[in-house]
């Protein structure tokens, strides 16, 4: 451990309190046990956040916004760790290889008409100026590789960077590998403070977890307990079907129709000759409700099937609404925000992508980095990309460039508020 955490150590209850059982949180927890600490990890219903809505897209290139350099970066170099992490949680899961559902065959993006044409061909000249690998290709092209593509695509682009991972699947795996550290199905009311750190957390109940650290990976909820870590809640549906193999994508297909930005992510097939696939996704700035609106549901199943339209045959299984975590930037709440709180948090539309570089942060931050990865018990490797990467999420995801524009700075008096899921 850390000097940080270590420093707590022996006289308190745990060495790690994780407030949020999502794969942030989750992995967070795996992390710090491979680091030798005691974990606890407090969530009313784990995995019930965002990563029971994500699609499980890791796509640097294609979500790389016009002045989010840095982040395209971050994205990049932890979708880099991505085999590294999957193969290293399958292990410590006691699964076989690829039971987590990492799949590298890149990205077909497609524009509708003429319009969302011009925005393709944007992005494409975006790709350039980043170093971004992507191609443009004809509909015609685009239908030799997925026959599925409908008649009315006006043109369209190959992604071979982006790829895909299941997040349930992943987030299994991970309570498997967590499985040491005591979960308590309860909420986050408040962090404890002493003396100007962080010291444990009270839950619902009213009980009270000291820690030496505490990891906060409430997702979008984090703002509840910590003013420093200015969350908000961009509520997503995305909608599960069940298809036919030959009537589905086998890569991942997305695109935007007239503006509207529409995706379909598929999974492997099954013996039977089937597949899921996930469509997403809708994107709003509203509160955290869970609830699906009709409307939403209409417009995925209108968007993706102007794109893919022998989805029609297939069959309706789920449509889910949970909230990305959003910060003031958007970008990643990554590092100490104050003495012995760690967050992790604030991953937006990125926390799948970015789940093994905050695996490599969590492990510099508390000590286990640079574990070898085909030893007993080891993980994500360190090395000296993790540790570029690692420095680079350190200066553009540091907390603290939020210190000062919030009351609530490290060391000040506690919220209140009730915390929540991840
Ligand atoms: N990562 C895709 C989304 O947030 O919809």
């Amino acid at each position: 451990m850390s000097s940080r955490a270590s420093s707590h150590v022996g006289s308190h209850a745990w060495d790690v309190l994780v407030v949020g059982g999502g794969i942030i949180g989750l992995t967070a927890a795996w992390r710090a046990l491979e680091a030798g600490a005691s974990v606890v990890v407090l969530d009313p219903s784990p995995g019930d956040g965002a990563t029971h809505a994500a699609a499980g897209m890791l796509a640097p290139v294609m979500e790389a916004g016009f002045g989010e350099e840095a982040q395209a970066r971050l994205g990049t170099a932890s979708l880099a760790l991505w085999p590294q992490f999957a193969d290293a949680l399958e292990r410590a899961a006691g699964l076989p290889p690829g039971a987590v559902g990492l799949d590298t065959a890149g990205t077909l993006a497609l524009a509708y008409d003429g319009d969302d044409l011009v925005e393709l061909r944007r992005t494409l000249a975006l790709h350039r100026e980043l170093g971004l690998g992507s191609v443009e290709i004809t509909p015609a092209e685009a239908r030799r590789r997925e026959p599925g593509v409908g008649p009315r695509v006006a043109g369209a682009a190959w992604v071979p960077g982006d790829h895909q991972v299941d997040p349930r699947a992943v987030h299994a795996a991970l309570a498997v590998a967590a499985a040491r550290a005591t979960l308590v199905p309860r909420a986050a009311m408040s962090l404890t403070w002493a003396d100007g750190a962080v010291v444990g957390a009270l839950d619902d109940a009213g009980t009270a977890y000291p820690a030496g650290t505490v990891v906060l990976a409430a997702g979008h909820a984090s703002a509840a307990l910590f003013a420093g870590a200015p969350t908000r809640p961009v509520p997503g549906t995305t909608l599960r079907l069940d298809a036919a193999a030959d009537q589905s994508p086998a890569v991942v297909v997305r695109g935007t129709v007239q503006g509207r930005p529409v995706y379909a992510v598929p999974r492997r097939v099954r013996p039977d000759g089937r597949r899921e696939l996930v469509v997403g996704a809708t994107s709003d700035e509203r509160e955290d409700d869970h609830l699906t609106r009709a409307g939403d549901v209409f417009a995925l199943l209108r968007d993706v099937r102007a794109l893919l339209p022998e989805l029609d045959d297939a069959v309706l299984l789920e449509a889910v609404t949970r909230s990305r975590p959003g910060s003031p930037d958007n970008a990643p709440l990554l590092g100490w925000a104050a003495d012995g709180l760690y967050l992790a948090t604030g991953h937006y539309r990125n926390g799948i992508l970015l789940t093994p570089l905050t695996a490599a942060a969590v492990d510099e931050a508390l000590g286990g980095a640079g574990r070898p990865a085909d030893g007993p018990g080891g993980g994500p490797p360190g090395g000296p990309e993790v540790r570029a990467a690692v420095e680079a999420a350190a200066r553009y995801a540091d907390p603290r460039r939020f210190a000062d524009a919030y009351s609530s700075t490290p060391g000040t008096t506690p919220r209140t508020e009730r915390g929540g899921t991840a």
